[in-house]
């Protein structure tokens, strides 16, 4: 008999459901992100997408369990992580969950570093607190983290400071600490966001390189749907603390569902050969302010009546895609080749 306890071989790694996440604000309490549901699935990378406000770092921070330090709550939602329930483990076993089975990694995450410590001592910390392994043990698989991720001359970098390693070598060096406990899964919120072009280039192709070789999934944050485009299996788009749409990277961007994906995908340059770019009118209101009825309504060049006042839900629209819109069957959206 199977024990119903145990995860069907293919439940996914990550299975988040309804998960909300709330602030007090001096406009009362304020839901920054409602009802999230995705998952993702061993070795695959699931992207979230959207524009500045749109709840993807919150709904990272809720997922690590991580909201409530800068004053949020997460009032609804179930997290599991290999079949296991996140939401409401005691802090210090959340701890354990943090490092040894979820990495992540931020934009700037040098401002986690320590610098105070050389980067050999902060990544043997790590494995100590995690691992429990002796400290000569730790500081040969620092040296070994450092080789993984591709920081030349690791023997010697071992005993740098974060300030003697430049914005891409420092991102390394976090998915080094990241990496060091062989997590299942790896958050990654706009990690090559701050770098410039080149080093941005060689911390994803380090980051798939990885994935390849450890069997790593992620849940890959970016604001750019070109970097998404690169790295990602499957998609989710936020627009105002929902999930819009969802579907497979190839079809998002041939086939739009939504008419905040098809404007996302016209207001990226080289996104279209030869197409003009179209800026999005408006910003994403503030999370106090978000519309009634469908919340892109007050953008969204289809938009009729009924959706100022009709709250679609997110239904599935065929292929494994998921759209969050009233007329989703009546328009014919232009996508990109
Ligand atoms: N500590 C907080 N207190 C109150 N509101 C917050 C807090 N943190 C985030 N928010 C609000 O939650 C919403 C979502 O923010 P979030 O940082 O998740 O957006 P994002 O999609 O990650 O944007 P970006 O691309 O700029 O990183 C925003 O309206 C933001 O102002
Ligand atoms: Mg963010």
């Amino acid at each position: 008999m199977t024990d119903p306890n145990e995860p069907a071989p293919s439940a996914p790694l990550l299975e988040v459901k309804g998960l909300t996440v709330e602030f007090r604000t001096e406009h009362g309490p304020v839901q920054v992100a409602r009802e999230v549901c995705f998952t993702v699935r061993s070795g695959e990378t699931f992207g979230l997408v959207g524009e500045s406000g749109s709840g993807k770092t919150v709904t990272s921070l809720a997922v690590l369990g991580m909201v409530g330090p800068s004053g949020g709550r997460t009032p609804a939602g179930s997290v599991r992580l290999d079949g296991r329930e996140l939401r409401g483990l005691p802090r210090r076993e959340l701890r354990r969950v943090r490092g040894n089975e979820i990495g992540m990694i931020f934009q700037e995450s040098r401002r986690s570093l320590d610098p105070a410590f050389t980067v050999g001592d902060q990544i043997a910390e790590t494995m100590r607190a995690h691992l429990g392994i002796s400290r000569r043990d730790a500081r040969r698989r620092a040296v070994e983290m450092l080789e993984l991720v591709g920081i030349p001359a690791a023997a010697r970098r071992v005993h740098e400071y974060p300030h003697q390693f430049s914005g891409g070598m420092a991102q390394r060096v976090m998915l080094a600490i990241a990496l060091c406990c062989s997590p299942k899964l790896l958050i990654a919120d706009e990690p090559t966001t701050a770098l410039d072009v080149t080093a941005q280039a060689q911390v994803l192709r380090l980051i798939r390189d990885l994935q390849d070789e450890l069997g790593l999934a992620v849940l890959f944050i970016s604001h750019d749907l070109g970097v998404i485009a690169q790295m990602c299996d499957r998609v989710a788009v936020m627009y105002a603390g929902q999930i819009v749409e969802q579907a497979p990277v190839e079809d998002l961007f041939l086939r739009p569902r939504h008419p905040y994906t098809a404007a996302l995908l016209r207001s990226v340059p080289n996104a279209r050969d030869g197409a003009d770019l179209v800026a999005i009118p408006g910003v994403v209101p503030p999370a106090h302010a978000w519309p009634a009825g469908c919340r892109f309504h007050p953008r969204c060049a289809h938009a009729a009546d009924r959706c100022a006042s009709e709250a679609p839900g997110l239904v599935p629209a065929g292929d494994g895609a998921l759209v969050r819109c009233l007329l989703a069957d009546t328009l014919a959206l232009e996508g990109v080749r």
